[in-house]
């Protein structure tokens, strides 16, 4: 069966999208286009290293949301992507854009959603107490960090841990829970029925971080 093109969008470092490449050789999804928000993101450069190719969109060109939402919905419609991903794009995306790819965008979120939305992620986890955390990988909604979950991402929160060394271990999973994610939807595995993604049963949408055996006695 022919690969569904996707696109991803990026603004940093891209070790999702590198989750991505890496796993797409097997996949039923092809990545066709990289775009940034940011000039200097090293993701562009992961693409390169991959034979993607990649396109800068600065958000700092434009006056207002809306215009920098047309812009990239345009350069996405050019790359002829089926699919979009969201993986570390750091800009708020406006209703008019996420409605016009309505269950065909996807957001990487560091959080066990509906938990921690928005930033600091984290930090906010362990201030409050949560003894496990993890990431979500959901279909894309109008309202921030909303929408149908596909996969789950789970890591124990550990006596000792500070955010940087508890970000480290939740970034394993969600390496793990994206490419799997995408590959559900992409092969038909999975699929939008309204708020929720409907799997066949037995199709495994949890990754469980190996730590958490050492969360306590089970
Ligand atoms: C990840 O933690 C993702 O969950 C969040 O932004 C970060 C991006 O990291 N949305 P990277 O650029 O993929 O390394």
């Amino acid at each position: 069966m022919a690969r569904r093109p996707v696109a991803v969008l990026i603004s940093g470092s891209g070790s999702n999208l590198q989750a991505l490449i890496d796993q797409s050789a097997n996949a039923s999804y092809e990545i066709v286009h990289v775009i940034s928000n940011v000039a200097g993101a090293f993701g562009l450069e992961r693409a390169a290293r991959a034979g993607i190719p990649a396109s800068v969109i600065d958000h700092r060109g434009f006056a207002r949301r809306p215009l920098f939402d047309a812009a990239l919905d345009q350069a996405l419609r050019a790359t002829g992507a089926e699919l979009v991903c969201l993986a570390g794009f750091m800009r708020i995306l406006g209703p008019e854009l996420v409605t016009a790819w309505t269950d065909r965008m996807l957001n990487i979120h560091p959080a066990l959603l509906p938990s921690f939305k928005g930033l600091h992620t984290h930090e906010r986890a362990l201030a409050a107490g949560v003894r496990v955390h993890g990431c979500t990988v959901h279909v894309v909604r109008p309202a921030l960090d909303d929408g149908p979950i596909v996969v789950q991402g789970v890591v124990p929160v550990l006596p000792g841990d500070d955010a940087e060394r508890l970000a480290r271990r939740v970034i394993q999973v969600e390496h793990q829970a994206y490419p799997l994610a995408l590959n559900l939807l992409t092969s038909g595995q999975a699929r939008v029925a309204g708020d929720c993604v409907q799997v066949e049963p037995g199709t495994r949408t949890l990754i469980i971080h190996p730590d958490l055996s050492l969360a306590g006695p089970g």
